[in-house]
C-alpha cells in the first residue's frame, strides 16, 4: 500500500470511528504532514483520494472536511417471516455446483469464507512446518493418538480459558476440521428421521451434514444483533420432537451476530429443559475486533450437554485442516464418530500449530488479522454503501470477515452469482444458507483481503451488474 493511501485510511478509520463527524473540519495539510512525518504532497495526494472516495469535501479558503451528504450505511437484514416446520432438504447439488466452479473460475474469490493467508504473522507456521520436515522425525508420518496431540490439545485448552472454558486435555478431541467434529457431533445425538433446530441463514456445511445424516432441518428465524429467536425455539421445541440445536452464536457465518451472554444463558436454559444437546460452532469466536473474546456458551454449561466445536480454519489456514471437539457427557459416542470419519487427523499440522501457538505466534497473529478484519469491514459497507442500488441492506459483524447483503427482492442471487462468476468475481449467494430456499436475494461476501483497488472494483462491479438489471428476475 502506498504512504498515500496508508494516510487515507488512518483519517477513514477516524472517521468510522466518530473521532469526526460528518461536517467536522479536519486537521491542515501541514499539521497532518509535521504530526505523521510525511511530505506535503503525500498528505495532499491523501485528501485527493478521501474526497474522490466522497469522504470528504473541500471548502475553499476553509480546508477540508468530512462530507455532510456521506450516505449513512445501510439498515441491518431484515428477519423473513415464515412458518416454521421440520423439512428434509436436498440442496447437496446446489451445493457442489457452486463449490466446482467458484474452485475453477473466480479470481477475485469474494465468495468463500477463507481467511486472509497473505499477512506476515503466518510466515513462522510455514517456518514450523518446514522445520518439523527438515528434522525428518517419523512422528508426524504415522498414526496420531486416538484424541489427536497432547502439545495442541493443551494449548487449546489454554486458549480456551479466554473463552470462559476450563477444559483439561483430556476433554479435548482433535478432528480434521471443525466440519468434522460438527458431522461427528450430529450423528453422534442423532438417528436418522430426526429434527435438528439451527439458526436461519445457516452455515451450508453445517445444512449438508444435516441432510447427510437423514436429519430434518428446523430452521428458526434470527436476528441480526441478538442471533436465534429464543421465543421461536421454545414454541419449537415444545411443538416437534427435536433432537439436537446446531447454532454459530459469536460472529456467526454468515449473518455475523454475536449473541449477548444472557441471551446465551437462556438459550442453554432452553435446551437444559427440553432435555436437548446444543452443538455450538465456535470457529470465528476468536476472532472478535474487541478485546476480550466473547464466551461461549459452553462456559456457562456445568452439566456437558454442549458440545464445543472449532478449528484453526479461520484464525490460521483452512488447509491445516486441524480442527477440534469438547464432546462433553457425548465423549463416547462422537470419538466413535470421529473413528469412523477418519481414524487419526493428519499429525504433522498439528504439531506445526502447536508449535506456532507456544511461540507466542497464535496472539500476534490474531492482533493483526482483527485489525486488518474490521478495517476490511468499514471498507466493504462504504463500497456497498456507493455501489449498491438503494435498499441493499447489510450486516454489522463485530468480528470475523463475512458480510451478508440483502438485495432488493427483485435480484435473483443465483443468476447475479453466475454473471459475476463469468467476469471472474465470485460470491457466495443466499440460497446456500437455507434447506427450503429462502434469501433467494441475498448474497455473501468475504472482506478478509487487506482492502485495496481489487477489491473495490469487484464490489463495483458487482453493484454494477445488480443496477444494470443482469442480476434481476
Ligand atoms: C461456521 C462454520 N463452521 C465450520 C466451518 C468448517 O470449518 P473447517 O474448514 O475447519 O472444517 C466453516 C467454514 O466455512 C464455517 O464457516
Amino acid at each position: 500500500m502506498k504512504k498515500y493511501e496508508q494516510v487515507a485510511n488512518v483519517l477513514s478509520d477516524q472517521i468510522a470511528r466518530g473521532i469526526y463527524h460528518n461536517g467536522d473540519r479536519l486537521p491542515s495539510i501541514r499539521h497532518l504532514s509535521e504530526q505523521m512525518g510525511y511530505s506535503i504532497s503525500t498528505i495532499q495526494e491523501a485528501y485527493l483520494l478521501l474526497e474522490q472516495r466522497g469522504i470528504t469535501e473541500v471548502r475553499p479558503k476553509s480546508g477540508h472536511f468530512v462530507n455532510r451528504r456521506q450516505p449513512s450505511p445501510p439498515d441491518l437484514p431484515s428477519t423473513p417471516e415464515y412458518s416454521v416446520r421440520p423439512e428434509e432438504t436436498s440442496t447437496w447439488a446446489k451445493v457442489f455446483h457452486l463449490l466446482y466452479q467458484t474452485q475453477s473460475a473466480d479470481s477475485l474469490s469474494l465468495g468463500r469464507a477463507v481467511p486472509n493467508l497473505s499477512v506476515g504473522t503466518l510466515k513462522p507456521l510455514q517456518r514450523s512446518l518446514a522445520a518439523l520436515t527438515r528434522r525428518g522425525e517419523l512422528r508426524g508420518l504415522s498414526y496420531d493418538y486416538i484424541l489427536g496431540c497432547e502439545e495442541l490439545r493443551k494449548q487449546i485448552t489454554r486458549l480456551a480459558v479466554d473463552s470462559g472454558c476450563n477444559l483439561s486435555p483430556e476433554e479435548v478431541v482433535i478432528t480434521s476440521g471443525c466440519q468434522e467434529a460438527l458431522a461427528s457431533s450430529l450423528r453422534a445425538v442423532t438417528r436418522p428421521g430426526d429434527t435438528v433446530i439451527v439458526d436461519s441463514p445457516s452455515f451450508y456445511g453445517s445444512l449438508q451434514a444435516i441432510e447427510a445424516c437423514g436429519l430434518k432441518t428446523l430452521e428458526l428465524p434470527t436476528d441480526p444483533r441478538k442471533g436465534i429467536s429464543l421465543e421461536a425455539m421454545q414454541l419449537a421445541c415444545e411443538q416437534w420432537p427435536v433432537k439436537a440445536c446446531l447454532i454459530t452464536p459469536t460472529f456467526n457465518n454468515p449473518l455475523g451476530y454475536c449473541m449477548p451472554d444472557n441471551r446465551k444463558r437462556k438459550l442453554l436454559d432452553l435446551v437444559r429443559r427440553y432435555d436437548i444437546p446444543l452443538i455450538e460452532d465456535d470457529v470465528y469466536g476468536d476472532l472478535g475486533y474487541a478485546a476480550p473474546r466473547p464466551r461461549t456458551i459452553k462456559s456457562f454449561d456445568s452439566e456437558g450437554r454442549v458440545i464445543l466445536c472449532s478449528s484453526f480454519s479461520k484464525t490460521l489456514a483452512p488447509g491445516l485442516r486441524v480442527g477440534w471437539v469438547a464432546p462433553g457427557r457425548y465423549a463416547s459416542r462422537v470419538m466413535h464418530m470421529k473413528y469412523i470419519s477418519s481414524m487419526s487427523s493428519a499429525t504433522l499440522p498439528q504439531l506445526a500449530v502447536a508449535d506456532f501457538i507456544s511461540r507466542g505466534g497464535y496472539d500476534r497473529h490474531l492482533k493483526r488479522v482483527r485489525s486488518v478484519y474490521q478495517r476490511g469491514r468499514d471498507y466493504m459497507i462504504e463500497w456497498i454503501t456507493r455501489y449498491f442500488p438503494e435498499g441493499t441492506r447489510v450486516s454489522s459483524p463485530q468480528g470475523g470477515f463475512l458480510l451478508w447483503v440483502e438485495l432488493p427482492p427483485e435480484v435473483d442471487a443465483m443468476a447475479l452469482t453466475e454473471r459475476a462468476l463469468k467476469q471472474g468475481v465470485g460470491v457466495a449467494p443466499g440460497e446456500l444458507f437455507s434447506g427450503s430456499g429462502k434469501f433467494s436475494h441475498h448474497i455473501r461476501l468475504n472482506y478478509a483481503d487487506c482492502p485495496g483497488t481489487k477489491m473495490e472494483k469487484g464490489v463495483k462491479l458487482l453493484g454494477n451488474l445488480i443496477t444494470a438489471g443482469s442480476g434481476i428476475r
